[in-house]
């Protein structure tokens, strides 16, 4: 089968064979490669070729798209999410407004336990059905590939039940979704006085059972004063280590929790949230392959300080931007508002934003090689804009869909 799409107004994010970025970092976040007045060929899912219109070759096509006055891009990947939950948090949402904050309701036993509490009295099929709907409705807004978290099981059961959502998810979805096993994101009521042994419990009974099963790709940790700390979180890793579960944690939302530090140390392949990031933090991150990625979502949502994103790109960092898609501090999986604010309230500019939801999304995947750019040999999950003048109008025009079509 072959697709081609003629008349691209803007074909952004490309690469050309011999290139081979797997991230960009620091300075060349600010260049997004792009061809005006482009065309691209698809062949069997997979980017075969693309070009300048004045430079089109004479070709079959099964399928030919019209693209005038559109954008093409390469899909949003988002790194980050916890798309799998059973009820919103719509009343927190309105004690937050009234002046409690998110710490007190999360120690007052709601937070992560109320969604857990939810979680574990919904039957598997009607949460596959509730995560299924909220997929398409990312998808529809651009989103071509994912990662999901589990952590409102806080049980064998739960965790297993949560992860076998994602795996029937990834089985049906026609776009790659990533699972990551976050047991250790809260303590459960049981084990309030008992945190050794609900770590030990992750570690002994639930971490052998996920990875036999192969139901997760990574191994997070909400490392944070409170939950997990650094200790907590060194044991949590070389644990998941022994089972081949690379780490991605959070990291630094609240505090400067050494998070940053100790993800480094054990490889992951990216610590997230980094509301809290200095100079011993971006130090840190310098030296390592570990991509930052900022979740400015959620900062937007509790009405947090926002990420140190300029600091982060001026010292040459490869920043990524996920949406945090949850039903506490982020009930939004769209991308395109995380493009707004990040450009308004971070100062990145439009192409270093979508850099950072793209080919650096990709990296905080693993999934460089596949996806993320415009380049021949890459899966054709592609964003179709609407009828827009240019890239910064997505970020530009916010709260509305300028997303016409995602190819997968
Ligand atoms: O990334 N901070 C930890 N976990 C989620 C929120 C979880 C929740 O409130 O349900 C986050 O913000
Ligand atoms: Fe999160």
């Amino acid at each position: 089968m072959r697709t081609l799409i003629l008349n691209i107004s803007k074909l952004c994010n490309t690469e050309t064979p011999s290139e081979s970025a797997a991230r960009r970092s620091g300075i060349a976040m600010t260049h997004l490669p792009c061809l005006d007045n482009a065309w691209l060929l698809i062949e069997n899912r997979i980017i075969h070729s693309f070009g300048l219109m004045s430079d089109l070759p004479e070709m079959h096509a099964d399928e030919t798209i019209d693209a005038t006055g559109r954008l093409v891009l390469p899909a949003w990947v988002d790194s980050h999410t916890h798309l799998v939950f059973a009820a919103p948090r719509d009343g927190e949402f309105v004690d937050r407004i009234k002046g409690v904050s998110y710490e007190e309701i999360a120690r007052k036993g709601g937070g992560i336990l109320n969604s857990a509490k939810r979680l574990n009295d919904m039957d598997e099929s009607e949460l596959y059905d509730q995560s299924l709907a909220r997929l398409n409705a990312v998808m529809a807004t651009g989103t071509g590939a994912i990662e999901i978290k589990s952590g409102y099981g806080l049980c064998l059961e739960g965790e297993l039940k949560m992860l076998r959502v994602i795996r029937k998810l990834r089985e049906n979805a026609p776009i790659p979704i990533k699972a990551t096993f976050l047991a250790a994101h809260a303590y459960p009521v049981e084990y309030k006085q008992d945190k050794e042994g609900y770590i030990n419990l992750i570690i002994d009974e639930m971490l052998p059972r996920v990875a036999s099963e192969g139901l997760a790709d990574y191994m997070d940790v909400f490392c944070e004063e409170g939950f997990f700390d650094v200790p907590d979180t060194e044991r949590l890793l070389d644990a998941a280590a022994k089972f081949g579960l690379r780490p991605k944690i959070h990291a630094n939302q609240l505090q400067y929790s050494g998070g940053v530090q100790v993800g480094v140390l054990h490889r992951a392949l990216s610590v997230d949230h980094l509301e809290c990031v200095g100079y011993a933090e971006i130090l840190a991150l310098l030296g390592s392959t570990t991509i930052p990625t900022l979740l400015p979502g959620a900062a937007f949502f509790l009405g947090m300080h926002y990420q140190p994103a300029r600091k982060m790109i001026d010292a040459g960092l490869p920043v990524c931007l996920a949406s945090d898609y949850n039903p506490g501090s982020c009930p939004s999986g769209n991308i395109s508002l995380l493009l707004t604010i990040a450009c308004t309230q971070l100062r990145m500019t439009p192409e270093e934003a979508v850099n950072a939801v793209t080919i650096n999304g990709a990296a905080a995947l693993g999934l460089h090689n596949e996806l993320g750019t415009i380049k021949a040999g890459k899966k054709a999950n592609l964003i179709l804009t609407r009828k827009i003048p240019s890239l910064a109008y997505i970020p530009y025009d916010y709260g509305n869909n300028n997303i016409e079509r995602l190819i997968v």
